[in-house]
């Protein structure tokens, strides 16, 4: 019989600092930087983000959001075979935030390794833990998007300090004999590292290089907009289906401009766009499990229904998830 995976259960967590547009344009004034509600609105859909205090880690937020998903799937952590974790914050240089996580759910001895590919990391981690499901290697999937952006934010560059948040999402995701995951389709091209990309490095005793997220909006904007429509399109022929066989997309959550051209080109009503980034800003890794998990406990996504995770970001990384939920 052909072994398939499928999401038995989602979870998610925001840390409770929740700060509006307003509030940000009034701190960021205070430091001389120049920006305003309007901008950050009109230009990228977002009204508000969520900071973790200082001394909360990744590993934090992601056992917040583990929990409810196990606690959604019915299970107990000791039921949990695979954790794999995508980040770009993690709590250490190593070991893993899947390491830190496995032990804070209070089990031990299942494998447990961070997938880094930035905003993409969650379509990978998913895509990963359902061929390492297929394969019989893992039967009860963890599966973790878990960030504290605000860690590499350079508050004088009002380019980029506006646009993230941090937060976790999460999915248990168990073997099946119906199929969830239906096809994926992953992709990196390293050669637009530098449009997207935190440069510093440890070495010596120092940080090499600065520790800072830096951005070129404009570029990473336009290829967004490219590899999300051909991503989105590889993954259905792959599974055999058509746009119109979509019953909800959930882009990582960046700017809604581009998630309302992804929807657009194919040919979607913004009826079946799981919006987010409005409340979350862009959560990098965790955007896109915190949206399925929001649209799963608001009823939107239900048993059965056809759902396109798509993930684009640094490395430049992309990819799309299709599944049946
Ligand atoms: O998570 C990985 C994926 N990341 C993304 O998908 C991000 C993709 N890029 C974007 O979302 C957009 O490019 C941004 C939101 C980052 C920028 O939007 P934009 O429409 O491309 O704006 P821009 O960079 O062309 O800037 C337009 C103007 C500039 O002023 P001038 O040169 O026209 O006078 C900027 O200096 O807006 C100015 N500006 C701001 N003004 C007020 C840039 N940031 C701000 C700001 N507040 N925060």
């Amino acid at each position: 019989m052909t072994r398939y995976s499928r999401i038995t259960g989602t979870g998610s967590f925001l840390p409770p600092n929740r700060l509006t547009n307003a509030q940000l344009v009034a701190d960021l004034a205070a430091r001389g930087v120049e920006t305003s509600d309007e901008w950050i609105v009109e230009r990228t859909g977002i009204s508000a983000r969520h900071f973790a205090a200082p001394d909360v880690t990744c590993s934090d937020l992601a056992l917040e959001a583990s929990r409810r998903a196990i606690d959604a799937a019915g299970l107990q952590a000791a039921d949990i075979d695979l954790i794999i974790v995508a980040t770009s914050t993690p709590d250490m240089v190593f070991p893993s935030v899947a390491c830190i996580l496995q032990h804070k759910l209070g089990i031990a001895g299942c494998p447990a390794f961070d997938m880094q590919a930035v905003c993409s990391g969650f379509v990978y981690a998913l895509s990963v833990a359902d061929a390492m499901i297929k394969s019989g290697a893992a039967s009860k999937a963890l599966v973790v998007g878990a960030e504290v952006f605000s860690r590499l934010l350079d508050f004088s560059d009002r380019t980029t300090c506006v646009l993230f948040g941090d937060g976790a999402g999460a999915v248990v995701l168990e073997a099946s004999q119906t199929p969830g995951i239906l096809a994926s389709d992953l992709h990196a091209d390293g050669k637009y590292v530098g449009i997207l990309c935190v440069p510093g490095h440890v070495s010596g005793g120092q940080v090499i290089g600065s520790p800072l997220l830096t951005m070129d909006g404009k570029a990473v904007f336009k290829l967004a907009v490219g590899v999300l429509e051909s991503a989105a399109r590889a993954t259905l022929a792959k599974a055999e289906l058509t746009e119109a066989d979509i019953d909800w997309l959930i882009p990582h959550q960046a700017n809604l401009r581009i998630m309302h051209s992804t929807a657009k080109k194919l040919k979607l009503p913004l009826e079946k766009l799981i919006v987010t980034v409005d409340q979350h800003g862009n959560t990098s890794a965790a955007s896109i499990p915190l949206a399925l998990d929001e649209a799963v406990r608001s009823g939107k996504v239900k048993k059965g229904d056809v759902v396109m995770l798509e993930g684009v970001g640094g490395g430049f990384t992309w990819g799309a998830v299709l599944l049946k939920y």
